[in-house]
């Protein structure tokens, strides 16, 4: 048997057909599931490895990218996911298309629904656009980003990422700094870690902090030494300065000072702490260049190559759901 072969047969024997036919949230997920993905994202990390890359899980399908906000990562991360996977996969810029005459997000989703994708990737600017175009196309929707409400399939990356840095999520502590305010990425890898039982701490100045944070079901944190003391891992954030109205930090050069992670804070960490950036990195802003490319310390690259493995899993295990419907 080929290692190829030898890889199908093991991720066949992982793929369980979602739960669901969408995925919005990462709150959807409940332990046994979210661990059934990440299970067979393992799978597809070893693919990946291999010089042969493709197998043909989505031969015939259609996954169709709808971005309506400017990405690079996420994006090309789906298309090879896709790829991967066998599917056709049609790129839709929303900046080159209809929508930038007029027409509105349903109009969009309706239309491209009739060309029968099987696969939506949709990233918007309104939260809860993923969830409104869920209740008017016939085939699965993922949530790629809508706001600053969800990005799912960036929480279960991360989640993957942590369980092959420390073995498990479970009883790990993670401190997420930064812009929480206008962060999706915050808000689905709270709600995800804690349905894995790691503990989570919301670390950031009261101005970019939800009013709601404490409810979250983390431990929120306004100094940032006392924040990520002992945490094992440390996820900055970026500081989504597109997303903010009227000056909510003084300048960059002193919200490095306070709140940007450097060797010095970093200290305060758990020996062996790990890193994590979901990326585009303000290098000097929340991060220091020293901290994000050391490679004893950071999981930055590592994070970008899960996405792609993660997405597999995740466009796998909803089109075994497809076929059964
Ligand atoms: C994040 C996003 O777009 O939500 N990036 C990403 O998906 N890699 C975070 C960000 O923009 O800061």
């Amino acid at each position: 048997m080929t290692a190829t072969a030898q890889g199908i047969e093991a991720i066949t024997d992982r793929m369980f057909p979602f739960h669901s036919r969408h995925l919005l949230s990462a709150g959807d997920l409940n332990a046994v599931q979210a661990a059934d993905l990440l299970d067979l994202a393992d799978q597809f990390v070893a693919l990946n490895r291999q010089t042969n890359k493709t197998l043909d899980l989505l031969k015939g399908r259609t996954l169709m990218n709808l971005f309506f906000e400017n990405s690079t990562r996420t994006q090309s991360s789906f298309e090879l996911a896709g790829k991967r996977l066998g599917a056709d996969v049609v790129n839709m810029n929303a900046k080159t298309s209809s929508v930038a005459k007029g027409e509105t997000l349903i109009d969009t989703a309706v239309t491209l629904n009739a060309m029968r994708p099987d696969l939506l990737v949709v990233r918007h600017s309104s939260s809860g656009a993923a969830a409104l175009l869920s209740q008017k196309v016939g085939c699965s929707v993922i949530n790629a980003g809508d706001g600053q409400h969800e990005h799912p399939t960036q929480a279960l990356l991360d989640a993957l990422s942590i369980r092959r840095a420390f073995g498990r999520v479970s009883g790990l502590t993670v401190a997420i700094c930064g812009d929480i305010l206008h962060s999706r990425v915050a808000r689905s890898n709270v709600a995800l870690l804690n349905t894995l039982g790691a503990h989570v701490r919301l670390v950031g100045p009261p101005t970019l902090m939800p009013s709601a944070a404490d409810r979250w079901g983390a431990e929120v944190h306004h100094d940032f030494r006392k924040g990520i003391a002992g945490a094992e891992v440390v996820m900055m954030l970026r500081l989504q300065l597109e997303r903010m109205q009227g000056a909510l930090v003084p300048s960059t050069r002193e919200y490095f000072r306070f709140w940007g992670l450097d060797r010095e804070k970093l200290a305060f960490a758990a020996p062996g702490v790990r890193v994590m950036h979901p990326g585009p990195m303000n290098r000097g802003v929340e991060i220091d260049s020293e901290v994000a490319d050391d490679p004893e310390v950071s999981l930055i690259q590592n994070q970008v190559e899960m996405g792609v493995a993660m997405r597999m899993a995740v466009l796998a295990s909803l089109a075994a759901r497809l076929e059964n419907a």
